[in-house]
């Protein structure tokens, strides 16, 4: 059974509030989606790494990728994240990927993740039935607001965990439930997977293993990133 990391990449950063996309945003020098591919790039077992860019993404060639030996890009992204990985697992479907394969969907916009904790996600999972996600245990107290933004509850946090990516799972079953689910309500694999009445495992991510949302995202990057060269 082979691995590959698939990466949607084509989202638009609304959020970081600048006009490029954050994929391409420097970050100590390199643009950030460079950090991501490094990482996962670092794990043998990854056979190959596909990226899910835009249709008119004009960024990507601005940039000298023949370092990454193992890379697939693909221009098929779609207008939800949930799309973009639907749309690169049909292509891959399409020539020829098998079924049985694992599929690692990572985000672009987490340059932080260690290889070592993909290689745990996988040693974890490999003989798994179904797959799982990396995720953390929420650390802080949960208020459920009103609509004047009063708190309404406090919701206890056991047993509440925040996904994380890479999230793994099978080829042919994942794009199956993708295929299934209503979009608008899938922001990861794992609901889709979800949908269809799995439950997949909960392996412990990292907090280092930050998703770059915000402009503050990208400084917290930046320090994890140059502490782990030093
Ligand atoms: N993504 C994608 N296709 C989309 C939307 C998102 O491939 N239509 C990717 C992003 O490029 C990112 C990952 O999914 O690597 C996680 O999504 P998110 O953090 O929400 O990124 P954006 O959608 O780009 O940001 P925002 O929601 O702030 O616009
Ligand atoms: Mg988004």
């Amino acid at each position: 059974t082979a691995c590959i990391a698939l990466l949607p990449a084509a989202g638009s950063g609304s959020r970081m509030g600048v006009a490029q996309p954050k994929q391409y945003l420097p970050l100590l020098g390199q643009p950030l989606i460079w950090h991501t591919l490094t990482a996962l790039h670092a794990v043998p077992r990854l056979q190959r790494i596909v990226v899910v860019l835009s249709a008119d993404d004009d960024d990507w060639d601005q940039f000298d990728w023949s370092g990454f030996t193992r890379l697939t890009v693909l221009r098929c992204g779609g207008d939800t994240r949930a799309r973009s990985v639907r749309n690169g697992l049909n292509a891959l479907a399409a020539a020829g990927q098998n079924p049985q394969d694992w599929v690692l969907v990572h985000d672009a916009a987490r340059p932080c993740i260690a290889p070592e904790l993909v290689d745990q996600l996988i040693d974890t999972l490999f003989d798994d039935a179904v797959g799982g996600i990396l995720a953390v245990p929420v650390a802080d107290t949960l208020k459920q607001a009103s609509a004047d933004q009063h708190i309404a509850a406090t919701r206890p946090r056991d047993g509440l965990w925040q996904a994380q990516t890479p999230q793994m799972f099978r080829v042919g079953p994942l794009t199956g439930a993708l295929d299934h689910v209503s979009e608008a309500h899938i922001t990861d694999e794992a609901s889709a997977m979800e949908q269809q009445g799995h439950a997949p495992r909960l392996v412990h991510g990292s907090p280092w293993n930050l998703k770059v949302t915000y402009p503050q995202d990208l400084q917290l990057a930046s320090l994890i990133l140059q502490q782990r060269k030093e």
